[in-house]
């Protein structure tokens, strides 16, 4: 199947006012959006690009979650290109993770390529540069027909779903429901003053409840069911957004999980069919959603020490992506995963991608599914 770039062919859809309205009207008999779940077969999905990706800019908030081996980086190369050869590596295998899904019969859509180069300033501060366009995961959410665009704490983050607007707008016109959260501030009130005022509770995260902020890849879709870690990108305000915007046809619920350095619930819980739950054994809680489910504990990354990881930790080795219920998309290295997944199993599809994960996530974060079969079912325990 061909590869369509954001905004041309048939994915992209009619171009504006093609049928002689400014925003094209809705062609019901098409599927544009309609995922709502981790696991039903996929159709069509975004591959993110690392292309012109920079080194964020600093903030002490990062300090949270950024393993410390790459705060000298952030605070010094904020801005500046990621390490060339070690890029372009990540770039091949991200064309390569957009082959094998196109021969597995997955339409691919990929980013606009834009400058994340730039310097960008609002009245109240001013980052070096911005991130990348790898992770679509983080920035956006797909609930059914819904694409939300995630207020992102991190400053160096704020212009990251423009790489994504002409694949957004396409499916709005198209008759996907398009919903930009609300454009946060990002002033020193959001981030936590270490032994600042507030509750003890409160002192655990990087972000006050100043505004809603989250990060897409704090949640996970089960069906009529949306699963969410509080987390450091992500607080309450944010949760309570989400809840509201998707409204009495999804119930959101909040998960508790053991992650000192949460950032992205999606290398702590895997949902890969129906009752079946990888999860990360040093960060899980059980829940009672949970109950009926096998949950299978996910043998350790393979990583070796030394490899470079400049945002994330290794678990990113269960961040897997799902083609079906029996199907799955997994780092080739990461043998223990593959013979548990296996054995349960799952057809494993192994990818070379630990030059993605260098640079904060796997096959998870660096997708976004789009169309996938089913609809708004009951999973999980009430
Ligand atoms: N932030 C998650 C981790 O580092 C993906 O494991």
């Amino acid at each position: 199947m061909k590869r369509i770039r954001a905004g041309t062919g048939a994915a992209a859809g009619p171009a504006a006012g093609a049928n002689g309205t400014l925003g094209g009207e809705a062609d019901a008999s098409a599927v544009v959006l309609n995922s709502y779940t981790e696991w039903e077969p996929l159709r069509e999905v975004v591959v993110g690009s690392l292309s012109g990706g920079v080194f964020p800019g600093w903030q002490e908030s990062m300090a949270y979650t950024v393993p410390e081996a790459a705060w000298r980086l952030c605070r010094e190369e904020g801005g500046l290109p990621l390490p060339a050869a070690h890029l372009k590596a990540a770039e091949e295998e991200l064309d390569t993770l957009a082959d094998v899904l196109e021969a597995e019969g997955v339409t691919v859509v990929r980013p606009d390529t834009v400058s994340h180069q730039r310097p960008f300033r609002t009245p109240h501060w001013a980052s070096a540069g911005g991130l990348y366009a790898g992770m679509p995961r983080d920035a956006l959410l797909v609930v059914g027909d819904i694409v939300i665009e995630a207020p992102m704490s991190w400053r160096c983050r704020y212009h990251e779903a423009d790489a994504f607007r002409t694949l957004i707008k396409s499916w709005f016109r198209r008759g996907a429901r398009w919903m930009p959260a609300p454009r946060p501030q990002l002033t020193e009130e959001l981030y936590r003053t270490p032994g600042g005022a507030e509750s003890p509770a409160a002192e655990r995260w990087a972000v006050t409840e100043f505004e809603p902020v989250f990060d897409a890849a704090d949640f996970l879709r089960f069906g009529e069911d949306v699963v969410v870690q509080r987390s450091h990108v992500t607080n309450e305000f944010g949760i309570a957004w989400v809840r509201r915007a998707l409204g009495a046809e999804f119930t959101v619920s909040v998960v508790e999980t053991d992650d000192p350095h949460a950032m992205h619930i999606d290398a702590t819980f895997a949902p890969l069919a129906p009752g079946k739950l990888l999860v990360n054994p040093e960060r899980y809680v059980p829940h009672r959603l949970f109950e009926g489910w096998d949950i299978l504990p996910a043998p350790g990354p393979t990583l070796p020490p030394d490899w470079p990881m400049y945002f994330c930790s290794p678990w990113v080795s269960m961040n897997v992506l799902s083609l079906n219920p029996e199907t799955i998309v997994v780092e080739r290295q990461e043998r223990p995963l593959i013979d548990a997944l296996t054995a349960w199993g799952f057809r494993c599809i192994p990818v070379d991608f630990r030059h993605v994960y260098s640079f904060g996530g796997s096959f998870h974060c660096v997708t976004l599914d789009t169309v996938r079969d089913g609809g708004p079912a009951k999973y999980l325990a009430s």
